[in-house]
């Protein structure tokens, strides 16, 4: 009997349920959107857990009747999620609070407060990563300090997956991929560091079991049965957060192999067999979803989301759009040439991470005239994106690490123009897919290993990803696109003083 597997990508902008056969093909999937994130002040930006649980009730059933398929053929079920969130729940297991999410970079002082309490470069050689407000600890320290009637109720704390899987299986798990972006995993050893959690007093009982990504950690309950459609006791892996499992899903596992993702936040990521570290910490560096191996990553803050602010605020024909917002605008950006006649984007709506780690930075257009129009400031947008990923290959180039093939992944995949932008911005051929990539399919095929339906993650991308496009940079783009580049790099240094 055909077996299927299911995988759970719990997203910023909603929850998505794919459901895998064992042959590799998506037999069924559906995504529910949640409520938008608060941004109740600037650099805030919070959601509600228990709408996430609702979403992924709702995403589940719906994938179950797209597939024709019942429960009971779930052989397993594997998570994936937006990254680095603090869920925190009282003693009834309800949250204290909305979640900060991975874009809320409230807590600089809470930065600060580690680099002087653990030291700067003792953090990023206990935790492979510098403090960023991104980062969970972050989070739980800032809601300690400025509420502390919220933080004396906390009696656990989880990740944003971790918490759609507590409410479909009682389990307080996490996965070591995910774990890696709170700030107090020892990465190079894959387990939680005793030495950041004494120093900075965090009870390490509030913290979930630790696994690697395919072992299984958990089963569906009566409850979470109920809200799903799930078969009660069908087994769950730990999964990934949304970085390591997407990779899985395009198959970049092993060195050499590199994605570009355009997502909501926008992600270049290559997998190693070590925990290589840029001593700057402009990267960061993850336990994989594979045992045994690692990545590195640079992460652009607001990438897709340059082009839905756009969308949202400036394009009054979207009350028709409520999708993919890349489509209509891409194709109106179509028309202007490459450079976007010298118009440049700055995308740091949500400050930035790599290369600057600045929660400070501020978003911009450079070098506006009457000439330009709006389809300029749209593709400048999408080049000033593709730029800032760039930026993360410029360092991967420095610290020595591979990149053989590049494969695109996201809303940037699925527009052509963003498609060629990209191969032209990076000056290197792209690669994109067959049929869906992402974590959703990423956290499937994990729970396809957990299941034994494939021996490793290795074979299980070898018999599920193909390649099914290539775009190569086109010649007459690139000595444009370079200059663009080297004067978008300018940017940032000649306005970060005016931010501060
Ligand atoms: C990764 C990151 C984002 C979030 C949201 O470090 O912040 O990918 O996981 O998708």
């Amino acid at each position: 009997m055909q077996k299927y597997v299911l995988g759970i990508d719990v997203g910023t902008g909603g929850t998505r349920a794919v459901i895998m056969a064992e042959a590799g093909g998506i037999a069924g999937s559906a995504t529910e959107e949640h409520e938008p994130f608060a941004s109740p002040k600037i650099g805030w930006a919070e959601q509600r857990p228990e709408d996430w649980w609702r979403a992924a009730g709702l995403a589940v059933r719906k994938a179950l009747a797209a597939g024709e398929l019942k429960g009971e053929q779930v052989a397993c079920v594997g998570f994936s999620g937006q990254m680095h969130g603090a869920v925190m729940l009282d003693g009834s297991d309800l949250p204290v609070r909305p979640a900060l999410i991975w874009c809320d970079v409230r807590t600089e002082k809470q930065c600060q407060e580690i680099n002087e309490r653990i030291g700067a470069k003792r953090i990023i050689e206990l935790t492979c990563n510098p403090a960023l407000p991104n980062f969970t600890l972050t989070k739980f320290l800032w809601t300690r300090e400025n509420e502390p009637d919220n933080w004396n109720r906390v009696r656990s704390v989880m990740l944003p997956k971790d918490y759609v899987r507590f409410r479909l299986t009682g389990e307080r798990a996490t996965d070591v991929a995910d774990a890696s972006g709170t700030l107090m995993l020892d990465v190079a050893r894959r387990q939680w560091s005793s030495e950041v959690l004494s120093t900075l007093e965090i009870d390490r009982a509030l913290l979930p079991a630790l696994y690697d990504s395919p072992e299984i950690c958990g089963a569906v309950s009566s409850a979470g049965s109920e809200a799903t459609g799930l078969l009660k006791g069908t087994p769950v892996v730990a999964g990934a957060g949304d970085q390591a499992a997407g990779a899985t899903g395009m198959g970049i596992v092993a060195p050499g192999a590199v994605s570009a993702t355009i997502g909501t936040s926008g992600v270049v990521f290559a997998a190693t067999d070590r925990p290589a570290l840029d001593p700057q910490g402009r990267l960061h560096t993850f336990c994989h979803a594979v045992p045994g191996r690692w990545h590195v990553m640079g992460v652009t803050q607001a990438a897709g989301l340059s082009l839905r602010w756009f969308r949202d605020q400036f394009d009054a024909t979207r009350a028709n759009d409520r999708g993919d917002p890349y489509e209509r605008l891409t194709a109106e950006a179509a028309a202007v040439p490459a450079g976007s006649d010298g118009l440049l984007w700055a995308p740091y709506l949500m400050g930035e991470r790599t290369p600057y780690l600045d929660p400070n930075a501020r978003g911009a257009l450079v070098g506006l005239t009457a000439s330009h129009t709006r389809a300029h400031v749209i593709r400048a947008i999408l080049e000033g994106v593709a730029f800032s990923l760039r930026d993360t290959f410029t360092i991967f180039s420095e610290i020595n690490v591979p990149v053989r093939d590049i494969r695109l992944g996201g809303g940037g995949a699925r527009s052509s123009l963003w498609r060629q932008i990209q191969a032209d911005a990076y000056g290197h051929e792209v690669e994109i897919v067959e049929a869906e990539e992402g974590a959703a399919c990423g956290a499937a095929i994990i729970a396809g290993v957990g299941a034994k339906i494939w021996p490793s993650v290795d074979v299980a991308c070898d018999s599920v990803v193909r390649v099914s496009e290539r775009v190569r940079p086109m010649e007459e783009h690139l000595a444009t696109m370079q200059a663009s580049y080297d004067a978008y790099r300018r940017i940032y240094p000649a306005m970060k003083s005016i931010f501060t």
